[in-house]
């Protein structure tokens, strides 16, 4: 019998499954199962974003496009970073993936080759690593800090970690799934290490509006010049409830701009042009949607965070950004047995703590994301499941 697995490329044959999937396979078909496990509400797309592509389809906008996205939609990209940030953005930088992962690994194939190290902070969402390892290189975790109800990153521990072969850092902030969010000022000192050590900063800035302490997580694009080793990662998918259309984007110099074409090109040839005409209302229409599910994640995280405390084993940590609770349970050491358990007895699917990478272990992540009335009946469930 031939052996296939050993037939592939080194990494592609042994590359574990997501410890996420798992669950969710696992989980799926349960009748009234409250799935909490991945990174989305339980709202669907707004009719508004919606029929914007209904419209197009309807006009025969169903052909191959431009490959770093519509000007259209890089102007409402401008548009939109323009406002968030308070500084002037041109269109030349933005340019448009098919979803936040595709964004990952173009930056990822553009930097890293065989033998390439790469230092990601853990535990942190395991697809940025397995991007990596795909592409040869060796992603480095390097621990958060928990200390005082918060996590947080380390930043001398990052500095700590770059060796000669170190071509980038990759950093999400706020972070999945501990909430982390970076300052400014570490944000400053990121971008002098990268600056002092001629390093890549790779930027995965999906949750950035998932911000408890302002109205907008502090950004490497406020910090960061235009010329410097920037590459910023981006989705449509959360702050829209649009996970199922798989438009991202990515914020590169505009040197890249024929780079990241021919990495389009070259991989899917682009991003359905309806797609990219509801992505366009979704920046300058989505806001009051955006809003109001932002308002909700805010009192989820409260709902949620007082809810689990009642179990009286759950140890919990308020998260600053993102919208999970990456919570502990007191004498459980075994995150995948138990969120399958939680599975059979609870109903409610979680994600295992040991899917996210070194220091995961003994954690479980619960997206706070959508309705209080589905968590409200989440925390019902689980009390007892835990107690
Ligand atoms: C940290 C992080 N980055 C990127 C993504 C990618 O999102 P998508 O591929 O749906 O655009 C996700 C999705 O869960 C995420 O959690």
């Amino acid at each position: 019998m031939t052996d296939f697995l050993q037939k592939l490329r080194a990494p592609i044959g042994h590359l574990p499954e997501s410890g996420i999937v798992e669950l969710v396979n696992y989980g799926r078909e349960r009748e009234g199962l409250i799935p909490l496990w991945a990174g989305e509400s339980d709202f669907p797309t707004p009719d508004h974003i919606m029929a914007a592509a209904i419209s197009s389809m309807k006009v025969g906008e169903t052909t191959y496009t431009y490959q770093r996205g519509i000007p259209e939609l890089r102007q409402a990209l401008a548009r939109y970073h323009t406002r968030l940030y308070g500084q002037r953005f041109e269109m030349d930088r933005f340019y448009v993936t098919g979803s936040g992962m595709q964004a990952i690994q173009i930056a990822v194939q553009c930097i890293v080759g065989e033998g390439d190290e790469v230092i990601v902070p853990s535990p942190g969402w395991p697809n940025a690593p397995a991007a990596i390892e795909i592409a040869g290189g060796r992603p480095v975790p390097v621990p958060l800090h928990f200390s005082d109800g918060r996590w947080s990153f380390d930043l001398e521990a990052i500095a700590a970690a770059i060796t000669q072969k170190t071509r980038a850092i990759f950093i999400n902030s706020p972070a999945n799934p501990t909430g982390a969010v970076l300052s400014r000022e570490e944000l400053l000192q990121l971008r002098d290490l990268s600056r002092r050590h001629e390093i890549w900063i790779c930027a995965d800035e999906v949750y950035g509006r998932f911000f408890y302490d302002g109205d907008v997580a502090p950004s490497t694009l406020e910090v960061f010049e235009p010329d410097d080793l920037l590459l910023v990662l981006n989705t449509f998918s959360k702050n829209w409830a649009m996970t199922g259309w798989r438009v991202g984007w990515i914020v590169a110099p505009p040197q890249l701009g024929q780079v990241m074409e021919n990495m389009v090109q070259f991989s899917t040839s682009g991003v359905p042009i309806f797609s990219q005409r509801a992505c366009v209302v979704a920046l300058d229409e989505g806001e009051m949607f955006l809003k109001h599910q932002i308002d909700l994640a805010t009192r989820a995280r409260d709902l949620i965070v007082e809810g689990l405390r009642q179990s009286n084993r759950a140890i919990v940590a308020r998260p600053g950004g993102a919208f999970y609770l990456f919570f502990g349970v007191d004498g459980e050491t075994d995150s995948r047995a138990l969120a399958l358990r939680l599975v059979d007895e609870a109903n409610v699917g979680l994600a295992p703590g040991s899917a996210f990478g070194p220091g995961g272990e003994g954690y479980l992540r619960l997206c706070f994301a959508g309705s209080l009335e589905r968590l409200e009946q989440a925390v019902e469930r689980l009390i007892p499941a835990l107690k």
